[in-house]
C-alpha cells in the first residue's frame, strides 16, 4: 500500500494531500480501524492464475475523518487500488462485496462516498453500486466543493 499510496496518478483525486507522514500511518490507521470498529478496509489481492495473492489496494468502510465531519456520521466506503490493476472492474467486483457486508453483515442504513468533482473513475464505480450523488459539501484540505455519493439500504 505504500507504493500505490506514493503514485502521484493513485493521489491526484483523493480528500486529502498524501505525504509520507501520512503513508507511513496508514497501515496503523487501518489496522486500529478494524480494531475500535470490528470493521473497515479489506485488503484485496489477486486471483488471476500466475498472479494469486498479489496484493493490489483495498476497499471497504471507514469513518470520514474530522475535517470531513460535514459530511456526517455514517461511514464511508471507499476504494484505492495499484495503477496496473485500473480499468478492468476489479473495484467494482471489491465495493460490491463491501457494500454487501455493509448492508447485510452490519445492517448500516446507508452508505456514503465522498469524491473529487473529477474523479470520472471513481464516480463510475459509484454509479454501478447504484449511489447517486446526493450533495456538496466543502473539504477544506483541498479548498474545493466535492460530492457526497449515498446509498440507502435495501428494503427489509
Ligand atoms: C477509482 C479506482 C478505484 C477505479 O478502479 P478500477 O478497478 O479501474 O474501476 P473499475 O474498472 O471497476 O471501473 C472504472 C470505470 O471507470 C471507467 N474509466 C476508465 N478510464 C476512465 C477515464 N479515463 N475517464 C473516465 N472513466 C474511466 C471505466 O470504463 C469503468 O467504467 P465502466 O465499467 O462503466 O466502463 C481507481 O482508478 C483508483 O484506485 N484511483 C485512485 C484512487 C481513487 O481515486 N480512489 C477513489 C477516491 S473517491
Amino acid at each position: 500500500m505504500v507504493e500505490i499510496n506514493r503514485d502521484p496518478e493513485v493521489a491526484r483525486h483523493l480528500n486529502r494531500p498524501v505525504d509520507e507522514a501520512a503513508i507511513a500511518a496508514f497501515h496503523g490507521l487501518v489496522a486500529g480501524h478494524w480494531e475500535q470498529y470490528g470493521f473497515g478496509p479489506y485488503a484485496l489481492e489477486s486471483r488471476e492464475a500466475g498472479l494469486e495473492g498479489r496484493f493490489l489496494g483495498f476497499a471497504g468502510l471507514a469513518h470520514v475523518p474530522p475535517f470531513l465531519s460535514a459530511a456526517g456520521e455514517q461511514p464511508e466506503l471507499g476504494w484505492r487500488l495499484a495503477r496496473s490493476a485500473w480499468g478492468r472492474g476489479l473495484a467494482t467486483e471489491a465495493a460490491t462485496a463491501a457494500r454487501d457486508d455493509a448492508f447485510e453483515r452490519l445492517r448500516l442504513p446507508q452508505l456514503i462516498s465522498i469524491i473529487h468533482p473529477e474523479n470520472e473513475r471513481s464516480q463510475r464505480v459509484a454509479t454501478k453500486l447504484g449511489m447517486q450523488p446526493s450533495r456538496q459539501i466543502h473539504n477544506p484540505a483541498l479548498d474545493l466543493d466535492v460530492d457526497v455519493w449515498a446509498l440507502d439500504a435495501p428494503a427489509g
